[in-house]
């Protein structure tokens, strides 16, 4: 491809110069060819206890084993490994508070954190395989507290801290989980959440729960249940709690944690996530698509309770040796140049974050971001919905200064890392996350698996296991199965439910999601579990949730309700309604609004018609109505 092809952005000389992966093609054909021992040859820079006898396992298909007969833990190549060599006294993690609070600790000091930690753990009967819940705000204590469970094979389950005490107890129940982990607060735009109280609440709807530790952030006043409730830093002066502990050694499969993400029907789904191939996976798509160097500071601003912070703030970053900033609070708050500010005083180098933080800020214009000085941006990164090109050409005008490569990422929390992503050196489309990560195959394909022709909508489907693929739906293999792996049983093909193109040069635009999971904020939210939400509310008898597009958010949400008999809507009701979905499920899923309907467009088996509610609501073409009942 000529350099002045005016359809691709080129990475600067010295961007190129310096990246980790040289040549794209004749590495991608190399790890199609032999998926195996590309994916050896990554496995074999990390240590292992025990070396694997069998790269891939594939007797129980689509139930896909890696690195079988491996022993391994993933704390062995996030901390353990560290000690012994240069990162010993390196910055592991700096942290810094809305407020400008800071706290950093280096791997040796982050080593003794985790200990102290999992010998609390231990002390209260967790052992291993027992999965604790972690609900908390973006505190290093969070870290902490996963890498603990790790490091003695519990498995954690963390749920966002923003989400309500419904979903919290939910998500309790389902794990069966006897420990929970908390503190008594965060804070967001100066204000102080007491996310205690909502553990509280969510406590005595989950009889599960045995124990329950709560890290003093706030210094608010919180109610502490003798036998119950315990404070991290009273369990941090026992002798218990002491610095050193040996990290168990596990098998390759045996399982790291478990997150919920939201689907087509039903309650979320805990996908399950394996010690070895996660660790694999996640360390080589970061040191491979970022350009990981040892001196890098590396911000991925997202929260850990999502699979990016899982991935990409905690467990790959550490594994690489990366120093690691991790920020609490809004991005615009007190000022909209509040991450602007933590670029210039860190010297962050690598800067990984959402489109639709991008056009939170965007919207405040180009002066924040000129005040500071970003020169040390080297790479950005975009994840959880397609960029818009207008925000992608702020990112890379504004904060790169025409400089840093944009690495648009597609990936999901079934997938644990990057699936689909430029390379440093890639040329760029903006909105396309570029071509296939080594290893994989990617198809845009029509209902019976056909590659749909180029510039044509399609299904995105994965033709081939990779190491950091979710083993399993928790409890419910069927449902793995039936949900990812029975669109095209006789190819084998993974579906990830997006709709896709493909275009002259191979790279791929994700168009977004086919199925009744909406994108907000780039946060994954099933219609299902708003329509839920709305049901549960005595006033409500049916409900639908579709999203329309929203310049900030992606999607937003509306919601169209039939009332009960004799309930009369006001607007009252209205945003009462609104409120019950946001303590039901999180203020992430407040509806924009709540329409009160008399019918709502079904088929004949009674599965409402979204596409019908949205097409009406844009004023678009209803399309075929032959199953529309009423
Ligand atoms: C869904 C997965 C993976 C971390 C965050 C989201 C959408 C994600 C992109 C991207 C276009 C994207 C897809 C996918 N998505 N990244 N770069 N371009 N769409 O994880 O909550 O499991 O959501 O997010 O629709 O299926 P998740």
């Amino acid at each position: 491809m000529p350099e002045s092809n005016p359809k691709f952005y080129y990475p600067s000389t010295d961007v190129v110069e310096r990246a980790n992966v040289q040549e794209y093609e004749e590495l991608y054909k190399r790890s199609i060819e032999d998926r195996e021992g590309f994916w050896a040859e990554q496995a074999e820079q990390l240590d292992w206890y025990k070396r694997w006898d069998k790269v891939l396992d594939e007797s129980n298909k689509p139930f896909y084993k890696w690195f079988v007969g491996g022993k391994t833990n993933i704390i062995q190549n996030a901390i353990d490994r560290h000690l012994t060599g240069a990162n010993r006294n390196k910055l592991a993690i700096i942290w810094e508070s809305e407020s400008g609070t800071t706290q950093s600790f280096s791997y040796y000091a982050l080593n003794r954190e985790v200990c102290q930690f999992a010998n609390i753990l231990k002390s209260m009967g967790i052992k291993k395989g027992d999965i604790v819940t972690i609900y908390m705000p973006q505190l290093p204590e969070m870290v902490f507290a996963m890498l603990a469970c790790a490091k003695i094979g519990a498995v954690h389950s963390v749920v966002y801290g923003g989400f309500s005490y419904e979903a919290l107890a939910s998500r309790i129940s389902a794990a069966n989980s006897r420990i929970l982990i908390t503190a008594d607060g965060g804070s967001r735009r100066g204000k102080k959440i007491n996310l205690k109280e909502i553990a509280d609440e969510a406590m005595k709807r989950s009889p599960t729960i045995e124990v329950c530790i709560t890290v003093k952030h706030n210094n608010l006043d919180v109610n502490m249940e003798a036998e119950r409730d315990f404070w991290y830093h009273d369990l941090k002066s026992l002798p218990i709690a002491s610095p050193k502990c040996k990290t168990t050694i596990l098998d390759a499969e045996d399982k790291l944690f478990i997150l919920y993400t939201s689907g087509t029907t039903g309650a979320p789904k805990g996908m399950v996530h394996t010690h070895g191939g996660y660790s694999v996976y996640t360390s080589t798509t970061h040191k491979m698509a970022f350009d990981i160097k040892p001196e890098d500071r590396w911000w991925c601003a997202a929260d850990p309770g999502w699979i990016t912070g899982h991935s990409y703030i905690v467990y790959a970053p550490l594994i690489n040796g990366s120093t690691i900033i991790m920020y609490e609070g809004a991005p615009n708050y007190p000022y909209p140049n509040r991450w602007w500010q933590m670029v210039e005083k860190y010297g962050v180098n690598i800067l990984y974050t959402s489109p639709t933080a991008i056009r939170g800020l965007m919207r405040f214009g180009d002066q924040w971001a000129e005040r500071h000085d970003l020169s040390t941006l080297r790479l950005l990164g975009s994840v959880g919905e397609p960029i818009n090109p207008e925000a992608w050409r702020w990112f890379y005008d504004v904060i790169g200064n025409g400089k840093c490569p944009i690495i648009d990422t597609w990936w999901q929390t079934e997938t644990g890392g990057f699936m689909v992503c430029p390379l440093p050196i890639t040329p760029l489309k903006p909105g396309s996350a570029g071509q296939p990560f080594f290893g994989n195959e990617i198809g845009v394909v029509d209902e019976e698996g056909n590659q749909v022709p180029v510039g044509q909508e399609g299904k995105l489907v994965i033709k081939n296991p990779w190491p950091g693929m979710a083993r399993t739906v928790m409890g419910d293999d069927q449902r793995y199965a039936d949900l990812y792996w029975s669109d095209y049983k006789e190819q084998g093909y993974y579906t990830a439910g997006d709709s896709a193109k493909i275009d002259e040069d191979g790279y791929i635009w994700v168009i977004g999601r086919m199925d009744e999971v909406l994108k907000v904020s780039g946060y994954r939210l099933g219609t299902s579990e708003i329509e839920s939400a709305l049901v549960s509310h005595p006033s409500v008898s049916e409900a639908a949730a579709i999203g329309l597009p929203h310049e900030l958010k992606g999607h937003g949400i509306y919601t169209y309700v039939i009332l009960n008999e004799g309930v009369t809507g006001d607007k009252v009701l209205q945003k009462e309604l609104q409120e019950h979905v946001g303590s039901e499920l999180g203020k992430i899923a407040q509806p924009e609004k709540v329409t009160f309907v008399e019918s709502l467009p079904k088929t004949r088996s009674g599965k409402i018609m979204r596409r019908v509610l949205r097409a009406r609501a844009l004023g678009l073409d209803e399309g075929d109505l032959s199953t529309l009942e009423e």
